[in-house]
């Protein structure tokens, strides 16, 4: 089964680098294409804190991890998810938050913790099998998501965010294309072929208030 080769390829890498799930590598090829990383750990937040980056849906921990490989020990990373992580992180510039990003209280948490200069998001519903059912779950989170980072990204940072294909790319994409510089979508080469997932990638931030 062609479909099926290179998700093997993927797993038995993350495995082999010590990642608890394959996703890893989609992060990786995102952050290299737009240069999200570029200079983040020189530079220095509104607040005149050290860079502070933000991953949601960050169950089991592949992003996490993969970022505070980048990070070397510079700046902060803030992680939430409505599951434990499966990582043992113990950086002292790493925190994690169990809770849902459409829970009002852990937005209001995750607010106190910004300014940040990178928001993440591989947040997806479980799936139940029924595409229009899990593209609606898909949509609430992408637009909390969206609605969070607006409220805490650093004037000039980044958004990237998982969304189920299925037609409401254009408007989100004109959303976010209204704060952002740029904005596009973007499937990386280590989603699994009949997938639907895709990622929207916002660059350059530009708080209006
Ligand atoms: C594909 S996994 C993320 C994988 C992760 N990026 C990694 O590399 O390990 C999607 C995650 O979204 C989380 N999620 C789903 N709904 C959520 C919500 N309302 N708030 C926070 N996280 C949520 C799930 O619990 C799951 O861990």
């Amino acid at each position: 089964m062609p479909g099926y080769e290179r998700p093997d390829y993927w797993s038995l890498r993350a495995k082999k680098e010590g990642y608890p799930a394959r996703s890893v590598y989609k992060l990786e090829e995102i952050a290299r294409k737009f240069g999200l990383l570029k200079g983040l750990s020189g530079r220095v937040s509104s607040k005149g804190s050290p860079p502070a980056i933000l991953d949601v849906g960050a169950a089991p921990g592949s992003w996490s991890l993969w970022l505070l490989r980048q990070m070397k020990g510079t700046g902060r990373l803030v992680a939430v998810d409505i599951q434990d992580l499966g990582i043992v992180a113990v950086d002292a510039n790493f925190s994690f938050l169990k809770g849902s990003i459409l829970d009002e209280t852990v937005r209001a948490a995750l607010r106190d913790e910004g300014p940040f200069h990178l928001v993440v998001s591989d947040a997806a519903p479980a799936t139940s099998g029924n595409r229009l059912v899990d593209q609606s779950r898909s949509e609430e989170l992408v637009e909390a998501v969206m609605g969070l980072a607006m409220e805490v990204l650093a004037p000039g940072g980044a958004l990237v965010m998982k969304i189920f294909q299925g037609g409401e790319e254009r408007r989100l994409l004109s959303e976010l294309r209204a704060r952002f510089a740029q904005a596009r979508a973007f499937k990386p080469e280590a989603c699994r072929s009949e997938s639907f997932e895709t990622y929207l990638v916002a660059t350059e931030f530009n708080r209006q208030d």
